[in-house]
């Protein structure tokens, strides 16, 4: 029945989209959704998914809570700047109630349960700080064998944003990043914020969004925080929609471009801390500049229009 897919978010207004792109896919089985510390705390970051899966008619979809913080060292901030201080500009009272009951398992159990019950590997959209995936794989070394990838939003190949040099997922938890992009043997698709920042969409996409129907409306009815900062960081009227961008690779593997480069992260504690290190030189591991690091896919181009027509057209039931 199509992609066997878990996504694991901390919703947050792009995380909204990138979890109706699943649930709203026909030829997506959605397994479940994990959720996580990230852009606000977790016990609203698990509540909008909750009451997201509701609106999108998907109560049929377990969720679980995972980690209220980094593996290592405390967190210093969320993103309710961007988010709002709901995670969902201020409009997560618009969303229905939850009907189906918080998963007495956490974040973990439910993942390596879904992946033991499926009878092929499945695919994982990391989509908030990587502290679940990397307490699965410490405390499961088996349930790689599983995983089909791990499609993550994070990263930057040549910017940041939470810091001039660290994007917002991979500086939540440096730690855990490191131990699934670096350390870890599971297939790897990341999404930096180059490609992202490219696929932004502007006010008529947005505007026919909301003129789709109820969910579309609601949907893009929880966009008004976030579009405004992304409204400051342009200049002009866009907005980026990062985890959903990661949402259609694993949705539609091929959808984004990809290269392979060594990837490594920053762990320090000085400015560069949770900078994914993208190395474009392509040196033998002989050349005596060599750097150690992973190869894993970053995701460097797509169609910008056909990926926005794409993402559109599952949201707006236009796919069905
Ligand atoms: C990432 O950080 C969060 O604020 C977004 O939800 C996205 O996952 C972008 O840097
Ligand atoms: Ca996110």
């Amino acid at each position: 029945m199509g992609t066997k897919l878990i996504i694991d978010t901390d919703p947050g207004v792009d995380d909204a989209l990138a979890i109706a792109l699943a649930a709203l896919s026909p030829d997506v089985d959605l397994l479940g959704v994990t959720s996580v510390f990230g852009n606000v705390p977790l016990d609203r970051t698990t509540s909008n998914a909750r009451r997201l899966l509701e609106l999108f008619g998907r109560a049929d979809v377990p969720v679980a809570a995972g980690a209220a913080r980094p593996l290592v060292y405390s967190k210093p901030r969320d993103a309710k700047e961007v988010h709002g201080g709901d995670g969902l500009s201020g409009h997560s009272y618009t969303l229905p109630e939850a009907t189906r009951p918080l998963e007495e398992r956490d974040a973990v159990r439910l993942m390596l349960d879904l992946l033991e019950a499926a009878d092929e590997p499945v695919t994982i959209a990391p989509i908030g700080p990587l502290t679940n995936i990397a307490a699965l794989l410490a405390a499961h070394p088996g349930a790689a064998a599983k995983i089909a990838r791990l499609v993550i939003m994070g990263g930057g190949v040549t910017f940041g944003n939470s810091t001039t040099a660290a994007e917002f997922n991979i500086w939540s938890d440096p730690e855990s990043a490191r131990r699934v992009l670096v350390e870890e043997d599971v297939p790897v698709v990341l999404v930096p914020l180059d490609l992202t920042h490219r696929c932004a969409v502007d006010a008529d996409w947005l505007a026919k969004l909301a003129a789709s129907g109820p969910i579309g409306a609601t949907l893009e009815g929880l966009t008004s925080t976030y579009r405004q900062h992304y409204t400051r960081v342009f200049g002009e009227d866009r907005m980026v929609m990062h985890d959903a961008v990661a949402v259609a690779e694993a949705i539609s593997p091929g959808i984004l471009h990809t290269e392979t480069y060594r990837v490594d992260v920053d762990c320090g504690l000085g400015p560069a801390r949770g900078q994914t290190l993208v190395d474009r030189r392509r040196l033998g591991e002989d050349d005596p500049q060599f750097s150690p690091g992973r190869p894993i896919e970053v995701a460097m181009d797509t169609d910008l229009d056909g990926l926005r027509g794409f993402v559109l057209d599952r949201l707006t039931g236009a796919a069905r």
